[in-house]
């Protein structure tokens, strides 16, 4: 099946193009009323992510909305932990949370790595069920995430923690935390290759709690793993180079060591301007990023003004990926995201030659 707008491809590979590509992280959300119709539909968030007819779905409806110029594969990172057995549930208002998260040695040693064509079959089933729905139109994004952000779910057994189980563990037991770490990144490395052989055109790897670290934890606890992640990934597919992006939020101190494991491109938060990123690492890496979700909130004259500047800081080239510097909100209008999509294709035509 060829794919008709390669402009994402070809800009994470650096290769000209003729205008900025951008999605939207969690681009297919509850911003959009026809995505909360679907989850209705399939009762709750896993049955939707479980469901491939229906994970196939909701991938398409921002598209469908908005000239997106990639798909992301509906699911969660969490499908990795729930397919070792945690036992996740999302409780009301709540997030995730995991009925039996990982404290002690016994537990830990008896973690399996799921077998992606066994547990986790089902999201083979929707990548494979989404290329054939995208027929092509734009390419279709896989993801998983890092092995220390999976390690912070299964070991504080929830979201919005202040990371107390988890650092404990960092410091105090350190060996221990390796064993879950080296578990989740050969976890990691099957799930996205076989993500790939089942059709996903690039692969995105969220570390989304990495910035939680100290500078020397961050590398040896975070970064070591996701280096082996990369050099364990396949890197190319039907002919095709399958670029790797690798998102730290928060890890805008230490971009030239994000750059340096080998990935093709580097996710950036809202937080570091996107021209200094692109001094520091841009001869090595393509970006993403990096518009403040929030600004989403504010008119559309505001903005197209906010895009501009972003692109006018990146430059003149090929090399960026446009994005927000974080998942889209909930309360975000669909129409700003539309004005978004639509400022920045309109706006970065005169920083392309091609
Ligand atoms: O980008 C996309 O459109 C693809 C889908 C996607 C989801 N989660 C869907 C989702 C992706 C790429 C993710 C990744 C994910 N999941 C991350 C890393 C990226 C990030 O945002 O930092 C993390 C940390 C998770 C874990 C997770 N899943 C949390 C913390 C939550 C609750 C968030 C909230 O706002 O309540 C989820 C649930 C979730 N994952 C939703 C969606 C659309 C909302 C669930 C719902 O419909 O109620």
């Amino acid at each position: 099946m060829k794919t008709t707008n390669h402009t994402f491809l070809r800009a994470l590979l650096k290769q000209p193009v003729e205008y900025t590509p951008i999605w939207m992280m969690r681009q297919a959300g509850r911003y959009l009323p026809e995505y909360n119709e679907t989850r209705a539909r399939a009762g709750d968030f896993l049955s939707l992510c479980k469901t491939p007819a229906l994970a196939t779905e909701v991938t398409l409806q921002p598209l469908e909305r908005f000239p997106l110029d990639a798909a992301i594969l509906f699911s969660d990172i969490l499908t990795i932990p729930d397919a070792m057995g945690l036992g996740l549930f999302f409780a009301q208002g709540e997030g995730p949370m995991f009925e039996r998260p990982l404290r002690d040695e016994a537990s830990i040693q008896a973690l399996k790595i799921p077998d992606p064509g066994d547990e986790l079959q089902y999201v083979m089933d929707a990548v494979s069920e989404i290329r054939k729905a995208l027929n092509g139109r734009v390419p279709l994004i896989g993801f998983s995430g890092s092995p220390f952000t999976l390690a912070c779910y299964m070991i504080e057994g929830r979201g919005g923690t202040d990371f107390r189980e988890i650092k404990t563990m960092l410091y105090n037991s350190p060996e221990l935390l390796h064993q879950i770490l080296e578990k989740n990144a050969q976890a990691v490395t099957a799930y996205l290759n076989a993500q790939i052989d089942s059709g996903a055109q690039a692969v995105m790897i969220f570390d989304t709690w990495g910035g939680a670290l100290s500078h020397s934890a961050y590398r040896e606890f975070s970064l070591h793993y996701m280096r082996q992640i990369i050099d364990g990934l396949k890197r190319e597919s039907e002919g095709m180079p399958v670029p790797s992006i690798v998102f730290t939020k928060g890890g805008g101190l230490w971009l030239k060591a994000i750059a340096d494991i080998g990935c093709d491109a580097v996710g950036l938060d809202w937080t570091i301007d996107i021209g200094e990123a692109r001094k520091q690492v841009g001869e090595k890496v393509a970006l993403q990023g990096n518009l403040d979700p929030s600004v989403l909130f504010s008119s559309p004259q505001v903005i197209v003004k906010e895009v501009e500047k972003i692109l006018a800081s990146y430059g003149s080239g090929s090399g960026h990926v446009f994005n927000l510097g974080h998942g889209i909100s909930q309360f975000t209008p669909p129409e700003h995201a539309g004005a978004l999509v639509e400022a920045v294709h309109t706006l970065s035509r005169k920083f392309h030659s091609a």
